[in-house]
């Protein structure tokens, strides 16, 4: 085996316990390398991938009630973000606060410094006069460190869905830890892509121009390149299902032929049978009964929802108990 750098190794790691499954899958963390970063930039201006469309514009249409909720009875308080990304949704609402004159921190979290980095660039230039305390590192970290410290009433921002991405244990264990590491009274923010007609979702992971395909693809591609392995693209395809009793949209890359794939980098070998999938991700779609279940679990209460004018999508504001 050649020399791998600790990233690489821990990406292999993760690789081969995927493919070494009864179920093959592959961790859809790791999408996002640049070109996945492009690539899901284009997905996001597909017609149709309505979910950041959808949330824009509650965010848009519903910004002085939003702000009114936030900001309750209290004269100021903390702005915490979770995984802000392009910022882009969460500046229609810094812009609203600061035209309204609210006294606000905003603190974005990520476990990347270089978004940050980014991030607070593009707001400082757009709106100077924001005070934003970027926190780089694990969020549940930066939220117990602020909950040490906790001046003023705290809004957590966790925009876009990503719940959706966990499994409902899983999802309901992150938000239970999330309640931990806030104060009662603290709010949450949290968006939810709802159920819906089957073949607008299927629609949004199977677009025309095959953008999510490629998205797909892509993950083995950047295997090809960092472990040095041969999947042949054109022996899979691309194949999303949604299911109405559950929710769970999931997106498999399906082998067409039985064959073998070669991990050389790490002297090993995957045999695919004939039409066996890999499992490539889980993107859950909520109704209002299963949104209330999971507040009341985590330990929130519901206190508002925020759908768009197509019921498509919705965020809902939570507070702490
Ligand atoms: N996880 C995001 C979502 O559910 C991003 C995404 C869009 C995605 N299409 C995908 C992830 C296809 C994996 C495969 O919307």
């Amino acid at each position: 085996m050649q020399e791998l750098t600790e990233g690489q190794k821990t990406f292999a790691n993760d690789i081969i316990e995927g493919l070494s499954q009864t179920t093959k899958q592959l961790p859809s963390k790791y999408f996002y390398d640049s070109e996945g970063d492009r690539l899901f930039q284009e997905i996001m201006a597909l017609d149709e991938y309505y979910l950041t469309k959808a949330e824009e514009s509650i965010i848009y249409e519903n910004k002085q009630d939003i702000l009114e909720s936030f900001i309750g009875t209290d004269s100021s308080f903390r702005l915490v973000e979770l995984g802000a990304g392009d910022g882009k949704k969460t500046k229609i609402l810094l812009e609203h606060f600061m035209d309204q004159e609210i006294d606000f921190t905003y603190s974005p979290i990520d476990i990347s410094a270089n978004v940050l980095t980014i991030l607070k660039e593009s707001i400082s230039s757009a709106l100077p006069k924001v005070d934003i305390q970027p926190i780089a590192g694990d969020y549940f970290k930066a939220l117990k460190d602020l909950k040490k410290n906790h001046l003023q009433k705290e809004v957590v921002l966790f925009l876009g869905s990503t719940i959706g991405n966990f499994d409902n244990e899983s999802g309901l264990k992150f938000l239970k830890k999330l309640g931990e590491n806030m104060t009662k009274g603290d709010l949450l923010f949290i968006g939810f892509d709802l159920m819906k007609e089957p073949d607008v979702i299927l629609a949004a992971y199977n677009d025309k121009r095959g953008v999510t395909a490629e998205f797909n693809y892509n993950l083995l591609k950047r295997i090809n390149k960092e472990l040095k392995a041969d999947f042949d693209i054109e022996n899979f395809i691309h194949y999303p299902t949604y299911d109405p009793i559950s929710g769970e949209t999931k997106s498999y890359l399906i082998s067409k032929k039985k064959q073998q794939v070669s991990l050389n980098a790490l002297d090993k070998a995957f045999t695919f049978e004939e039409w066996e999938p890999i499992f490539m991700e889980v993107s859950l779609k909520f109704s209002q009964s299963s949104i209330q279940v999971l507040a009341q679990e985590a330990g929130f209460k519901v206190v508002k929802n925020f759908r768009d004018s197509k019921g498509y999508f919705q965020d809902s504001l939570w507070v702490k108990l």
